[in-house]
């Protein structure tokens, strides 16, 4: 649901407003003007930490990925502990009536350890109806829990911390009734099914809460050797979530109806800069997409246009690793940019979107970050986007990389899955 969602987004804003004294203050500070763009060098992806140029695949994937995957955990996202998980699943509710009859649909609690009161993810799982054999699917998590997904009174309501909404009546960090399908907008669940894939989602706080709580909570209570306070390149909430994305589709891989080898991770907002990071750590993910991720996401760094490094960090002290802030108002010292990020997903089809209203996201970054990711893929032998100019509004480009600009702001819209839908049928079928 748009109001909801953009609930979320405000909120986000409001803080910024808050700590940039007004919200007068916050909007004069953010830099809106391209003529205002400091001028800026990218990092050479193609180049080695000791100055050789990459020219094979064989040297990207013996030397340079595993060189700039080192840099996003050094400075930006940080690094978990593997973990010592053991995961189990248990059938919550198994119905084939969902969406009208169109869907198979499955609530699976995963839980980590052997005991059933530690730590756990529960996931809703659609797949088409009448299906023949594996299908693909997408991977994404949602922000409110499963049952905003639908309007239907027999879905789990997340038991996990929500925030506060006044508007669908949450005062206590306890889902309410009022938020059943209020997400139900961003998820084109009848689309996706009628296409022939699954779509597997769960919330993102049954990973690690979205708040700054000195990292006590969630998994990394479970992960963390030390309680004390995080240091250096020690992994935060992104890297939380995008280290839950890698453990369902450890548990996808023994699906009956789902083809784990076709998953598509996707992501929205600070969820697409964990998609894009999930799917960076974990080669596994067969594509990666992006919505409206800017700063942190596919949105280069070095551009300061809307949200900067220093805003995202102070706002939200625990999406990256500390050493993040080092760079805070000081973009240019960063070693790497966030096309180096995309990068990361290459060979693998990548799609990364805009919305022309979200100029906090930055269109014209999001879209140089996938551009420049080029060359990683061109030495791969594919496609990659035709011009550095940026399409024409609600006109997508998509060759091994996609792109587009659509009307409206941010958040994540049919449009959207329609694109994602094609170019699924283009790489996963
Ligand atoms: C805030 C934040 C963005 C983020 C967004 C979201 O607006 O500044 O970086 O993408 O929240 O996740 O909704």
């Amino acid at each position: 649901m748009a109001n909801l969602a953009s609930g979320i987004y405000a909120a986000g804003l409001a803080v910024l407003a808050t700590l940039a004294g007004s919200p007068v203050g916050f909007a004069q500070e953010a830099n809106y003007d391209e003529a205002k763009v400091p001028k800026f060098r990218l990092p050479d992806l193609l180049k080695t930490e000791s100055g050789e140029q990459v020219t094979t695949p064989e040297q990207w994937v013996g030397q340079r990925r595993a060189e700039v995957l080192g840099l996003f955990e050094e400075h930006v996202f940080g690094k978990l502990p593997e973990g010592d998980f053991q995961l189990r699943t248990r059938v919550r509710s198994d119905v084939r009536d969902a969406i009208g009859g169109l869907a198979h649909r499955r609530e699976v609690t995963v839980f980590l350890t052997a005991d059933d009161d530690g730590p756990k993810l529960e996931l809703l799982i659609y797949t088409p109806v009448g299906g023949t054999g594996k299908v693909p699917a997408f991977l994404g998590l949602n922000f409110n829990g499963n049952q905003a997904i639908e309007a239907d009174p027999r879905l789990h309501l997340t038991e996990s911390w929500v925030r506060n909404n006044r508007e669908l009546g949450i005062e206590n960090n306890r889902a309410s009734e009022a938020t059943r399908g209020s997400e139900a907008s961003r998820w084109a669940v009848e689309k996706i099914v009628k296409a022939g894939y699954g779509l597997v989602t769960l919330y993102y706080g049954d990973i690690d809460p979205d708040f700054d709580d000195g990292f006590k909570n969630g998994i990394h209570a479970f992960l963390r050797k030390s309680a004390g306070p995080r240091t250096g390149n020690e992994g935060g909430s992104i890297s939380a979530w995008a280290w839950g994305l890698s453990r369902v589709l450890d548990v996808l891989q023994t699906d009956s109806e789902i083809d784990a080898s076709r998953v598509a991770v996707f992501g929205h907002s600070r969820l697409g800069k964990t998609s894009l990071w999930a799917g960076a750590m974990d080669e596994r993910f067969a594509m990666v997409i992006a919505n409206n991720s800017g700063c942190g996401g596919a949105a280069l760094s070095k551009r300061a246009f809307g949200e900067t490094v220093g805003r995202i960090n102070r706002v939200f002290p625990h999406w990256f690793c500390v050493n993040h802030s080092k760079y805070n108002e000081n973009e240019q010292a960063l070693p790497l940019d966030h096309h180096m990020l995309v990068a990361l997903a290459a060979p693998r089809p990548v799609y990364v979107t805009s919305a022309v209203e979200d100029e906090w996201a930055d269109p014209r970054g999001e879209f140089l970050g996938l551009y420049y990711a080029g060359p990683v893929y061109t030495l791969f032998g594919r496609e990659p986007l035709p011009s550095d100019v940026m399409p024409e509004l609600n006109q997508p480009v998509m060759t091994d990389m996609a792109y587009h600009i659509r009307t409206g702001k941010h958040d994540v819209t049919d449009y959207d899955w329609e694109q994602f839908l094609k170019f699924a049928d283009k790489h996963l079928r």
